[in-house]
């Protein structure tokens, strides 16, 4: 299983990616704008330099598809590791699934994206999609069940030598991350806040702290027993 950063903080990026705990990265236009990365080029060129070879997905801004294909060139061009977002259906729900084809078709590696049902998950594989990314978080919050989506798409691909990878994002919480991973998500991506909730433990960092007290106490001990 591998893990990606939900994020465009580059202090985030950089300081995760050192511990050799992070995949890729992905971004979408509003995580983009919170890290004030208005210029949406430069800020990409710099996180793709920063994490190159490792995947950075990048999501198209436009609703209109002739205009998703040209972004998602125009994208590719910028680094070697971008990886074009596209949707599974724009605003008015007309579908993308020929974007993803084509870009494919290009070379242009595709992360299909808002996935909220096993439909669509299926169609994006069709289309040819590297990733799938399965919105867990805005699963549940409509009531459905995302462990149950996570764990049938990720067995339809594998069982149809689909060579899509099932990205679970959009998650609210450590459970979310855990709930995924025993659902057999190939790539869970993480906002940062959470993999720090990961990492801590109360408990840890007292066993931590009474070994030091004792480790400390032993070399007192040892200091008054050397002959003199
Ligand atoms: C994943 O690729 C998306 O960027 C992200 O997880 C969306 O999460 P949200 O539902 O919190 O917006």
């Amino acid at each position: 299983m591998k893990i990606f950063i939900d994020s465009a903080n580059i202090k985030e990026i950089d300081k995760w990616l050192s511990m050799g705990v992070v995949d890729g990265v992905t971004t979408n236009p509003s995580i983009m704008f919170r890290e004030g990365l208005y210029d949406i080029e430069q800020g990409v060129r710099k996180i793709a330099s920063l994490i190159n070879p490792l995947p950075l997905s990048v999501e198209v801004t436009t609703n209109d598809l002739g205009e998703m294909l040209k972004q998602g060139r125009q994208f590719a061009d910028w680094s070697p590791n971008i990886v074009v977002k596209i949707p599974q259906t724009n605003q008015d729900g007309v579908p993308c699934f020929g974007v993803m084809h084509q870009l494919e078709k290009m070379n242009i590696k595709v992360n299909a994206t808002a996935a909220l049902s096993l439909g669509q998950v299926i169609l994006s594989a069709k289309a040819g999609a590297t990733y799938i990314s399965i919105f867990a978080g805005r699963v549940t919050d409509e009531g459905g069940n995302s462990s149950e989506l996570i764990m049938n798409s990720v067995d339809i691909l594998e069982n149809g030598s689909f060579k899509s990878q099932i990205i679970v994002g959009s998650i609210r919480s450590v459970g979310d991350v855990l709930a995924a991973a025993i659902a057999g998500a190939h790539i869970i991506t993480i906002p940062p806040q959470f993999i720090d909730k990961m990492a801590d433990h109360k408990y840890t960092r007292d066993t931590v702290r009474q070994f030091i007290v004792d480790a400390n106490q032993a070399l007192e001990m040892m200091k008054k027993n050397k002959p003199q």
